[in-house]
């Protein structure tokens, strides 16, 4: 174009960049106002599948007027996000074939003016209209590419916090191996970092080989707390867990966790078949294998009773598991892990005192040569543990066996006392 005719190139690439900087300008309105529409949809999931979830409770407490007029609070707010995108999206078109308009008539003015005064040949416009046409998309995009590489910049930032996040637990370099299960608390300490909540203090003990530790108290006493250390799953504020007579701050995590067989409190099953939920332990068990470790938690005759037994498909797209069958599916999942030590988080709350005896019965057996680490409400749970620890507000407040902590004045033997009355009456 410059070439055939200079000035008129220059009167009508002028238009050009104005509607890059533009389209620039316009792309990132769209970008942060899409953004919000994003973000605003998050918030519409999250409501809905909250409602949805808890839609027993929200009839129970016949909240249904409540929860729909909250709906309609929030699909307002949406709808005014959505229109104010929807209106600056509205100005990308036109403001495009606007500029391309004065483009075009740029061309056939000036075109105009200079073909009357001889310069130039009628062809030439027809010609220089073609390309300004041809020319305006790639100027448009150049205008967009850059908003969107804008927007990409931020996203990447973001990505790369997470990306770079280191975690806090330092790994080891000693492997677990031949396990023994000695594991002893010196003096450890540990407080919540978010909340600041001094779970523990100055706890210590020593749990031996082989032996069962039962651990009592209140709610938010730091039973859970405890086995979640062991795991490493935190590292202790001050003191020192050893585990065979060295910090398990110097074993490989990985090698950690494998020697042990956690069944967290709140059990937790995949959707997914209860057969891959239990070898969710260990990927190459046999069948005989699972359904022995089954009959060992007392769950394989709720299994059976079940059409597909093994194969019958769990959660949402499944039969929904009472709190006691999943806590046997989950200490069914442990048993079959074999591992050296077994932590069980008050994971017979929801069974029954039969069968939590009949369970525990079988663990005995099965954990002959395990540490294990028993956290229970009840004492009928703890009563033939090796040792048993009282916990209140973070600290050692018993510490003994069935026979001595029910021959001294405390909480133990008052936990006795009236669990043994519950149990006549
Ligand atoms: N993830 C957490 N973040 C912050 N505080 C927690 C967390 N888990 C537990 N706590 C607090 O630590 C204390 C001990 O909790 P926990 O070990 O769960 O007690 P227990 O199992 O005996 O009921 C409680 O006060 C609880 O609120
Ligand atoms: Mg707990």
């Amino acid at each position: 174009m410059f070439i055939k005719a200079p000035t008129l190139a220059a009167y009508t690439l002028l238009p050009l960049p104005i509607l890059s900087i533009l389209i620039y300008k316009i792309s990132k309105i769209i970008h942060k106002r899409s953004t919000i529409v994003q973000q605003y949809l998050s918030t519409l999931s999250t409501f809905t599948q909250e409602v949805f979830s808890g839609v027993s409770v929200i009839k129970a407490y016949t909240l249904e007027p409540q929860t729909n007029a909250e709906l309609k609070v929030l699909a307002n707010d949406g709808k005014d996000k959505s229109m104010s995108l929807a209106r600056v999206n509205a100005w990308f078109f036109p403001l495009m074939i606007l500029l391309i308009g004065i483009s075009n008539i740029l061309v056939i003015y000036i075109g105009g003016m200079q073909y009357l005064r001889g310069y130039i040949g009628v062809g030439l416009i027809a010609e220089f209209i073609l390309y300004v046409n041809m020319l305006t998309w790639p100027v448009a995009i150049v205008g967009w590419l850059t908003s969107i590489v804008q927007t990409a910049e931020a996203s990447q930032k973001r990505i790369n916090e997470f990306l770079n996040q280191q975690s806090e637990l330092k790994n080891g370099s000693v492997e677990l191996m031949d396990v023994e299960g000695k594991i002893e608390f010196k003096n450890v300490s540990f407080t919540y970092e978010d909340t600041e909540i001094n779970a523990l203090k100055n706890l210590s003990f020593t749990i031996n080989p082989g032996e069962t530790t039962a651990i009592l108290g209140k709610t938010g006493s730091g039973k859970s707390t405890i086995l979640d250390l062991v795991a490493r799953l935190y590292d202790v504020s001050s003191g020192e867990i050893m585990i065979d007579r060295k910090p398990i701050r110097d074993y490989e995590i990985n090698s950690l966790r494998k020697a042990i067989g956690a069944v967290p409190q709140d059990a937790f099953l995949f959707s997914d078949s209860i057969k891959n939920n239990i070898k969710f332990g260990k990927e190459e068990a046999t069948d005989e294998e699972i359904i022995l470790k089954a009959k060992e938690a007392v769950v394989h005759e709720n299994i059976m009773g079940f059409s597909k037994n093994y194969d019958t498909v769990l959660g949402e797209r499944g039969i929904t598991l009472s709190g006691g069958q999943k806590q046997r599916v989950s200490i069914a999942r442990a048993l079959l892990k074999n591992p050296k030590i077994y932590l069980f988080d008050d994971c017979l709350s929801a069974v029954d005192t039969e069968t939590e005896e009949e369970i525990l019965n079988n663990l005995k057996k099965a954990s002959k040569e395990k540490t294990t680490l028993i956290v229970s409400h009840r004492v009928s749970s703890a009563k033939n543990a090796d040792k048993i620890l009282v916990l209140e507000d973070g600290e050692l407040i018993q510490e003994g066996t069935h026979e001595e902590l029910n021959t001294v004045e405390g909480y133990y033997k008052e936990l006795y006392k009236n669990q043994l009355s519950d149990k006549e009456n």
